[in-house]
């Protein structure tokens, strides 16, 4: 496969985890390394051990993976144990460290970092960054900036020719990995999608809430944890959009559109076969479709 994402992590297909507070755990990180595409582990909050995470996930597979660190807080401990453990590849969410970037760089480590807009992800690349997440719109989970997938993915991709671009946010099935690679991107990272996969965190309870969920029922709203100044998330629920409250605690869970697409309870190994094959089936049924096939 003619990638140049794939030597630069180690993997084999171009599926990223997305890393998901509270639903993506070691079990579902090595699922998807083993699987051939690239676990990351959340692993950001205040009393997070790093070194023993990392140990973990090495016991579990021997494939790489990687860890996300949230610069809304305080993560120099936390990338200092990432480097002590010789750990290779690094995502980075919620703004841009470069001093940050410049020390995991000096350590060896592959460097992603989430962006929302073209210039976030020129000044990322400027800073050193390998490869740039762009995150849509439609993503669950915190949301950093305000362009959907569709409109982002390529104009991200024009902005920093030669570094590779992972699409984010609302991709869910294979259409959706053939439409954001179509649209310049390299490789996509999915979240809402393993929610449902046998390895994740979530309880039965929300798994069903998952499952039953269509595209038409995500809202976004702001946090109001203040250390999170206010920011956007998107999560299934029935609240006005932009209420200054968290939705109750026992009935809400973080997820994208692509919700609406997501019904299976399967193995996480399943999962990313299944989106590769019918990315590649998507693809190949396009020339017709495009009137290119004879
Ligand atoms: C339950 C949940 C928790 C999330 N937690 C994190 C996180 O800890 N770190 C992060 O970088 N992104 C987090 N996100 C955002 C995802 O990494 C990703 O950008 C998003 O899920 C992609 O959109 P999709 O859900 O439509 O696939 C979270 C998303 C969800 C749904």
């Amino acid at each position: 496969m003619d990638n140049p994402i794939l030597p630069m992590l180690g993997i084999e297909v171009p599926i990223l985890l997305a890393p998901m507070g509270g639903a993506v755990g070691p079990e579902l990180v090595s699922a998807v390394s083993a699987a051939g595409g690239l676990g990351i582990l959340p692993i950001w909050w205040e009393d997070a051990r790093v070194g023993e995470a990392i140990n973990e996930l090495r016991m579990r597979t021997a494939m790489p993976f990687g860890i996300n660190l949230n610069n809304q807080y305080d993560q120099d401990r936390h990338l200092g144990e990432a480097i002590d453990a010789g750990h290779g590849v690094v995502s980075f969410f919620w703004g841009l460290r470069p001093a940050q970037v410049l020390r995991a760089k000096d350590a060896g480590m592959t460097v992603l970092q989430s962006i929302g807009t073209a210039a976030e992800a020129r000044e990322a690349v400027d800073a050193g960054v390998d490869i740039v997440v762009a995150q849509g719109w439609e993503a669950g989970g915190h949301v950093w900036g305000k362009v959907s997938t569709m409109a982002l993915v390529p104009a991200v991709a024009d902005a920093v020719p030669g570094t590779p671009v992972v699409a984010a946010g609302g991709i869910a099935d294979g259409r959706g990995i053939a439409a954001a690679m179509a649209a310049g991107a390299d490789a996509v990272w999915v979240g809402t999608r393993f929610l449902l996969a046998r390895e994740s965190m979530l309880t039965d309870e929300r798994r069903a809430e998952v499952s039953a969920a269509t595209e038409a029922q995500t809202i976004m709203g702001k946090d109001p944890n203040e250390r999170w100044r206010d920011s956007a998330m998107r999560w299934i629920g029935s609240a006005p959009p932009w209420t200054a409250v968290y939705p109750p605690e026992d009935g809400w869970q973080l997820a994208g559109q692509g919700v609406g697409l997501v019904h299976k309870h399967q193995p996480a190994a399943e999962i990313v076969a299944e989106l590769w094959a019918e990315a590649r089936t998507t693809a190949a049924n396009l020339p017709a479709r495009l009137g290119l096939a004879p």
